[in-house]
C-alpha cells in the first residue's frame, strides 16, 4: 500500500502536490498526525482524496459508504464536500484507529454527517441491505478495508449504490504485485481475480486509474 502515487518520481510527486493540492488545514493536520502512525501507509494519498472530492461534487453526491476508515482522512475529504444534509455510512472494526478520526471530524464540524459503525464490514453491509432496506440508495461507495473480502464488499456495494452511482476500490495494484507472474500472497491473488472479474462485469462501466496504489472506478449501469 502507499499514500503517494505509484510510479511517480519523488520530484514529480512533490510537484504534483505543490501545484495542485488544495487541502484544508484540518485534513493536512490529520494527514501529518497519521504519518507517524505505524500503519501510516494505510492512509490514502492526498491527491486521491482531492480527486474523490471532485468526483463527488460532479455527481452531486449526498449519500456515501466508506468501507475502511482508519484515522478518518478519506471520510473527512468526502464529508467536506457533501451538502449539509449529506451522510456517510462509515464502516471499520477498530475503535482505536477511529478514535483519531472522531477527534478530527469533530474539529472539522462534520461529525454529524458521519455514521460510524464499528463491526466487521461484511456484517454492517448486510445489515444495511437486509435490515435497513437501503439497496440502491447510495451515490458513492469507497472500498478500502481488508483485501481478502474485497469481492464481498464489491457485491454488497453494487447492491447498495443506485444505478448511475459509483464504487471506488482502492489498492487495485497492490504495490504492483497484481502484475507479477507468480502471485504468492492470497490477498493479492484475490484483488487480481477481482480486477479481472470487474473487467468483464457488464453491470458496470469502469476505469482503472494509475492513481496512488491503483484506484478502480465502477459505475453501476
Ligand atoms: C487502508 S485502511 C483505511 C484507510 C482510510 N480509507 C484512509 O484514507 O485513511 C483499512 C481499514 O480497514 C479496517 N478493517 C480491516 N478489516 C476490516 C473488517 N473486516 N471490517 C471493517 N473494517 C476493517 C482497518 O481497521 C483499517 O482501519
Amino acid at each position: 500500500m502507499s499514500n503517494k502515487s505509484i510510479g511517480l518520481s519523488d520530484d514529480l510527486q512533490e510537484y504534483l502536490l505543490d501545484v495542485s493540492l488544495r487541502e484544508s488545514d484540518v485534513m493536512r493536520r490529520l494527514r501529518v498526525e497519521t504519518m507517524s502512525h505505524p500503519q501510516a501507509d494505510m492512509q490514502i494519498a492526498p491527491e486521491q482524496a482531492q480527486f474523490f472530492q471532485l468526483l463527488l461534487q460532479l455527481m452531486d453526491a449526498r449519500r456515501t459508504i466508506e468501507v475502511g476508515v482508519f484515522t478518518g482522512y478519506s471520510a473527512l475529504a468526502v464529508a467536506e464536500v457533501l451538502p449539509e444534509d449529506g451522510r456517510i455510512t462509515a464502516l471499520d472494526i477498530s475503535e482505536e484507529y477511529t478514535a483519531v478520526a472522531r477527534r478530527y471530524w469533530e474539529e472539522a464540524g462534520v461529525a454529524d454527517k458521519i455514521d460510524l459503525r464499528i463491526a466487521p464490514a461484511q456484517e454492517s453491509l448486510a445489515h444495511l441491505l437486509e435490515t435497513e432496506n437501503l439497496a440502491a440508495s447510495y451515490d458513492f461507495a469507497f472500498i478500502d478495508a481488508d483485501k481478502s473480502n474485497y469481492p464481498i464488499y464489491y457485491e454488497h456495494c453494487l447492491r447498495l449504490v443506485r444505478p448511475g452511482g459509483l464504487i471506488a476500490l482502492d489498492n487495485t495494484f497492490r504495490d504492483g504485485r497484481v502484475a507479477q507472474p507468480d502471485i504468492e500472497e492470497e490477498s493479492v491473488q484475490v484483488v487480481h481475480d477481482l480486477n479481472k472479474a470487474i473487467h468483464s462485469d457488464d453491470r458496470v462501466d469502469i476505469s482503472m486509474l494509475p492513481l496512488a496504489d491503483g484506484v478502480t472506478l465502477a459505475r453501476k449501469r
